[in-house]
């Protein structure tokens, strides 16, 4: 029986009618990413991508637990199966939720990043249940700070802000009355298109501090410290 992120991988790729037409009827995501997020930090010749099942993620190894589409090393990021040292980038996408040792995943990432290499790491805060193949936290900025250990916070905020957790949540909660699939889909798919504008006032909300009390995602940069070399780009 296919696990659930195997099943969500195949519906996003496959090209069943009924796959084809849910695709073309769904609505823009509710969320906006945060404009002022840095994504500038340099690749180098080896990079890591955890968890990018299903995704194509070009200039990156990409590793996850299950064999699915555009994943080079099945492995389990608790116990990173690379030399120390080896890779000038990580990215670690919404991935600490789904694993039982975050520690241990950020400790792996510290090991196998090169001295002065980037890991990008991104975590929900307020965010529904969605089990990938588990789901077992959140996470708020100050915890993710605590487990960046010896690597250096270079930059830090919020992804995803308070409108995309409000419309998030709605889309959760309305659909916890219907008890019919398709009821569910259809609710989905109208909420999702006449709410979803609303998610561009995060782009006014996102510049205030205060946007973190209902955050949606956050996320952390942090850099290896290289003996010698000064840190930050
Ligand atoms: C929510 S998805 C994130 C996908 C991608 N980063 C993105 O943003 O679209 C979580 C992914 O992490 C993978 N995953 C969960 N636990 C893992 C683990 N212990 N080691 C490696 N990958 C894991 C899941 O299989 C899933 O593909």
């Amino acid at each position: 029986m296919p696990h659930s992120v195997e099943r969500l991988c195949e519906a996003r790729r496959s090209k069943r009618w009924v796959h084809r037409l849910r695709r073309w009827l769904s609505p823009p995501l509710p969320l906006i990413m945060n404009p002022g997020e840095p994504r500038d930090f340099p690749l180098g010749r080896w990079n890591l991508y955890i968890g990018g099942g299903g995704c194509q993620t070009p200039g990156y190894v990409n590793i996850d637990l299950f064999q699915l589409p555009g994943v080079d090393v099945v492995a389990d990021a608790e116990r990173l199966p690379f030399p120390s040292d080896a890779f000038s980038r990580v990215e670690c996408d919404a991935v600490l939720e789904h694993v039982r040792e975050p520690e241990a995943v950020m400790r792996e990432i510290e090991r196998v990043l090169a001295p002065g290499g980037f890991a990008h790491v991104v975590t929900p805060f307020c965010h529904p249940l969605h089990e990938y193949p588990q789901d077992y936290r959140r996470f708020t900025l100050a915890a993710l700070e605590h487990m960046a250990g010896g690597l250096s916070v270079v930059a830090k905020g919020w992804r995803t802000g308070p409108t995309a957790t409000l419309l998030l949540f709605f889309f959760e909660y309305v659909k916890l009355w219907l008890p019919w699939r398709a009821g569910r889909i259809l609710a989905h798919g109208v909420l999702g298109w006449l709410l979803f504008p609303a998610r561009y006032l995060d782009l006014i909300l996102l510049r205030r501090p205060e946007a973190g009390r209902l955050g949606n995602h956050c996320y952390l940069w942090v850099q290896k410290p290289a003996p010698g070399r000064p840190e930050n780009p």
